[in-house]
């Protein structure tokens, strides 16, 4: 009889450990259900002497308890494959959308202004945001005496030797122009767009930081005409085929004669941007003749062009990372 119940704990342990959730329950009572191999035995009992009934039942006892244990682990070890198989994602299953970024106004300002003008066949070229204030400043013809010059306009970032090669966080985008005719010679056609930098208290139509768009073209009889078409082109292209611009006799060091651009707009004259003929000095001062050539430069602020197309009406919001402001575009 022990060697019998030896042989029912090896059985249940295989068939148990080969059971699955919904075989687990049957496969055990074949040993310790009612009618069960190991219940026979333990009714068998009382056939047998006093001694062989207290050894054999406490082995038959023992061996019950070591099967309902085998259950339980096995039961336990199913549920957690089960809950584990649950768990699993199934990639297949349409998903919550992700969360995509949206481009900024003057992302999309910027990139139209480039499509507007790159079809007249201007190129984008880029300048640096820290320049020297050669670049910024003296080879544009703003003497060093120029109220734009001093501490409450401009981010000094760093005092140079003699009064020479101070940087300074670029206040506008023509020092894009030096630097691009520095390096060629006319024809010249050019965009610039990039941030620009100004000391200044802000408010809602003034921050220290925005950005600018810069145009310069340079050839052989160029003239005003020239800068209307093109100014003409790119404003109507942004904001509207029924848009006018008119031009208004303004004042820069480099540009001679030198405009502001209005723009009739929702029933009124806005004023938009500076434009004008570069100045002969600026020429010069990049050794092109200005006998043999003239040109054009214009600078727009692209927040204000933003503004206007879309109606905003405090340019602090273009740099306050609000997704309620960024996500309506
Ligand atoms: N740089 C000028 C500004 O920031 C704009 C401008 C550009 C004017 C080119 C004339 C020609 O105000």
């Amino acid at each position: 009889m022990e060697a019998e119940i030896q042989k029912i704990i090896e059985e249940a342990r295989q068939s148990i450990a080969a059971s699955d959730r919904s075989s687990l329950i049957p496969s055990a009572a074949k040993f310790i259900g009612r009618q069960g191999s190991l219940t026979e035995i333990l009714k068998s009992l009382g056939n047998l002497s006093i001694e062989e009934r207290k050894r054999i039942g406490e082995q038959a006892n023992q061996a019950k308890i070591a099967i309902e244990a085998m259950v339980t682990e096995r039961e336990q070890k199913l549920s957690a494959a089960q809950q584990k198989q649950m768990m699993r994602r199934d990639v297949g299953l349409p998903g919550i959308p992700p969360v995509v970024g949206h481009l900024s106004p003057v992302t999309i300002v910027t990139r139209e202004l480039i499509s507007a003008l790159t079809e007249l066949g201007f190129e984008v070229a880029e300048g640096p945001e820290v320049e020297l204030e050669l670049y910024n400043f003296d080879m544009l013809n703003i003497p060093a005496d120029h109220p734009a010059r001093d501490q409450w306009d401009t981010f000094w970032v760093k005092q140079g030797k003699d009064g020479k090669n101070s940087t300074l966080l670029r206040t506008h985008t023509s020092p894009v122009q030096v630097r691009y005719m520095l390096q060629h010679q006319p024809p010249i056609r050019i965009i610039s767009p990039g941030r620009t930098f100004r000391y200044e208290a802000e408010n809602t139509s003034h921050s220290s930081v925005f950005n600018q768009f810069e145009g310069l073209m340079v050839d052989k009889g160029i003239s005003v005409a020239h800068m209307k078409g093109v100014i003409d082109h790119f404003v109507k292209k942004i904001l509207g085929s029924e848009v006018k611009a008119r031009l208004r006799p303004s004042f820069f060091p480099f540009t001679e004669p030198s405009f502001e651009v209005d723009v009739w707009f929702n029933g009124q004259w806005l004023e938009l941007m500076g434009c004008g003929m570069v100045h002969p000095q600026v020429l010069r001062n990049v050794n092109i003749d200005p006998s043999e050539y003239s040109g054009f430069a214009f600078g727009v602020g692209t927040e204000r062009l933003a503004m206007l197309k879309y109606d905003i009406d405090d340019i602090r919001l273009f740099l306050s990372g609000d997704p309620r402001f960024v996500t309506q575009f």
